[in-house]
């Protein structure tokens, strides 16, 4: 049986950085090791995905999350998973 694992691209090129995206990374990375979410998501550093004015921008599976915050990827990401 396959496993659905939710695949979370978070951009930390600079001014997805500026606006918070490491911190972010820091907590969403937490919250994969352990809780409800984890061994469900994959979190993937990318580079600057040329959606700068979006800061910070992060893609669950096909979604973007543009100006985006770790409370909001959750949403999404359990919203994909149900
Ligand atoms: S730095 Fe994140 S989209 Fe450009």
């Amino acid at each position: 049986m396959r496993h659905k694992r939710e695949l979370v691209f978070v951009c930390t090129g600079s001014d997805c950085k500026k606006a918070g995206a490491k911190g972010m990374k820091k907590k969403l990375k937490e919250d994969f090791k352990s809780g409800p979410l984890k061994g469900k998501c994959k979190l993937i550093q990318t580079k600057c995905m040329d959606m700068c004015k979006s800061a910070p921008v992060v893609i669950v599976g096909d979604h973007f999350c543009k100006k985006t915050d770790a409370d909001r990827v959750f949403a999404q990401i359990k919203k994909r998973l149900d």
